[in-house]
């Protein structure tokens, strides 16, 4: 089977980061482009991130580039308490050599998926604000996108920003709301399945046998993450971004149902809140895949697998 073709939308972040070091480990991927997002950071950093760590595993040829600013209706809320100041946990990688490509990721994202209808998945791993404005300002591209494999909300636990909404859906849920809508075919991979998915220090120290600036790189920045995950109960680093790609490299792992799932907008204490139609009480068709349940092991085993293989290939 030939990879699959995918473009990462994205808002690094320490998670954000691991998905792009797996997607590029990975030969049933083609890692076709890079787009950004605020987010976990500004879109500033997003950006120089998203350059930087790509700089490091030798992947300048995907092109970054760079998007929405701001969400579309609330005000802008970064994450330093989780993802450092830097929005990579205690790494420091240099200055990036690389130019992000000079067009908007929304032109971008519309250009190349209408040039080739229906063959280019989308993975968002931030918030949605740069797909929720392509299919406003291109209404032919909702047809044409392959599909949307999105990190975000939480389905049958509770939020992690606020009791009820998830990170990504709360920093902009009224492009949730937008592509939720769509029609575009849609994989949801929210919390109740990331945070299964826990990286502990003994696959850190697995790595860092191998040296290697990538071994390096994952143990600086995980570190920050690895402290506030104890703080919050979990024994591990949650791999909520990366778990989206295991619906191409191992999809035998996750348990997907078809919901009508559906995005809080109305401002109160439940914003962003996402809940599905478990018992199809309003007859709506399903509107999505969701996932229910992940071999968490079989993943985080699966994972530090192709870490171990891309430090093994990136030497000093
Ligand atoms: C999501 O929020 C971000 O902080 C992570 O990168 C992930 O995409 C988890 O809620
Ligand atoms: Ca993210």
């Amino acid at each position: 089977m030939s990879p699959k073709r995918i473009i990462i939308d994205t808002d690094p972040g320490i998670d954000d980061a691991l998905a792009f070091l797996f997607a590029l480990a990975s030969p049933e991927i083609k890692f076709e482009a890079l787009t950004t997002t605020q987010g976990n950071v500004t879109l500033e950093k997003a950006t120089r991130n998203a350059l930087s760590v790509l700089e490091l595993a030798k992947a300048s040829h995907i092109p970054v580039v760079q998007g929405s600013m701001f969400p579309l209706v609330q005000p802008l809320r970064a994450s330093a308490d989780v993802h450092g100041a830097s929005g990579l946990g205690n790494s420091k990688l240099p200055e990036p050599h690389s130019k992000p490509v000079a067009q908007h990721a929304v032109d971008f994202l519309i250009e190349k998926i209408l040039a080739e209808p229906n063959k280019i998945s989308i993975f968002p791993i931030g918030p949605l604000t740069n797909i929720a404005m392509a299919i406003r300002k291109e209404p032919k591209f909702a047809k044409a996108v392959r599909e949307l494999v999105i990190m975000g909300g939480a389905i049958q636990d509770g939020g992690n920003v606020t009791p009820q909404a998830e990170f990504n859906i709360y920093v902009d849920p009224h492009a949730a709301h937008i592509v939720f809508h769509s029609g575009i075919p849609i994989t949801l991979i929210p919390l109740d399945v990331t945070q299964k998915c826990l990286l502990r220090q003994e696959h850190i120290d697995r790595l860092l046998k191998i040296n290697s600036p990538i071994s390096r790189f994952i143990r600086d920045a995980v570190n920050v993450y690895l402290k506030v995950s104890y703080e919050r109960g979990f024994e591990g680093s949650a791999l909520h971004d990366p778990l989206t790609l295991a619906t191409i490299i191992a999809p035998e792992l996750l348990t997907l149902k078809e919901y009508y799932v559906d995005v809080d907008i109305s401002g109160g204490i439940s914003m962003g809140n996402t809940f599905a139609d478990i018992y199809n009480i309003t007859k709506k068709p399903p509107n999505m895949k969701v996932g229910m349940n992940v071999r968490s092991d079989d993943f985080v085993e699966l994972f530090t697998q192709r870490m171990e293989k891309l430090s093994r290939s990136i030497t000093d």
